[in-house]
């Protein structure tokens, strides 16, 4: 039996049998939701192949059981490319999932804004993404099976749900391009610059790796970024991880909002 397989089993004789409809993978200052899950919590340290590390202001637990009357697996946090250099690093997680029969995710995460009409505190909708990191989590991947399209990568369906429920609460969702630096350290104002250039709207550390994954597994896919901030060089103010830590509440509850309605309405 696979690694994945094996947790699955694990994971189901402690929170039951039933596939979760939509998975959640949750970013800085979402850990919380985890906690409102009516199920089980199950630390990430019971899991071996989990991400072990974590950054503060995550809370790495999977929480599976029922959001608003829909059965959902949520990974508390995430491990990050930047904490060891391997973007595969979700890659357990997200097997684990598609094993418990799970065939939709939803992902969250930090981001720098570059387009003044999403200020800190707002949300952005990935449409599209950059992969500006140049690294791949399936690099080492032996079988064809690594060729993966990416042309429409952020599922349409998920989308026009995320947008239905963004409309139905009077939040603003705009779409755009998710633009992936490594980090840890933040842009350079020169960087972006030139993200702007390259097409980008915002920018991060995570979530590409993921979505890549997710693909590769079959997983229809969508994701979120909470905007902190304004990208290197756009705003009087110093970048800092305390003020995404200070600011990601703000726009993590609207999103809250939306997600609740989007389970809500099915
Ligand atoms: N850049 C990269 N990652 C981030 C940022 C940023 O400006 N803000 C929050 N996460």
């Amino acid at each position: 039996m696979s690694k994945s397989a094996e947790l699955a089993q694990l994971i189901r004789a402690r929170a039951g049998d039933a596939p979760p409809k939509l998975g959640l993978i949750l970013g800085s200052g979402l850990g919380h939701i985890a906690e409102t899950v009516e199920g089980v919590a199950i630390p990430y340290t019971d899991l071996p192949g989990f991400p072990q590390a974590g950054v503060s202001g995550h809370n790495p637990t999977l929480a599976i059981g029922d959001l608003e009357g829909v059965r959902v697996a949520v990974f508390g946090g995430r491990g990050h490319y930047y904490e060891h250099g391997n973007p595969a690093e979700m890659r357990c997680a997200l097997e684990v999932l598609r094993d418990l029969g799970c065939t939709q995710l939803l992902l969250t995460n930090a981001a720098g804004s570059l387009r003044a009409d999403i200020p800190p505190g707002g949300l952005m909708l990935l449409n599209d993404h950059i992969n500006f990191a140049g690294i791949n989590p399936l690099i080492g991947e032996p079988t064809d099976a690594r060729f993966v399209p990416m042309t429409d990568a952020h599922d349409a369906g998920l989308r026009a749900q995320l947008k239905a429920a963004a409309k139905a609460e009077g939040i603003d969702l705009p779409e755009g391009v998710y633009c992936w630096f490594s980090g840890p350290s933040f842009e350079t104002p020169a960087e972006i610059r030139a993200a702007k250039i390259l097409g980008a709207d915002a920018v991060g550390m995570s979530t590409v790796p993921e979505i890549i994954l997710a693909r590769f597994l079959g997983l229809r896919v969508a994701a979120v970024s909470i905007i902190t901030n304004m990208g290197a060089g756009m705003a009087d103010e110093q970048i800092s991880h305390e003020q995404t830590k200070a600011m990601a509440p703000k726009g993590a509850a609207k999103f809250e909002q939306i997600l609740r309605r989007m389970l809500k309405t099915g």
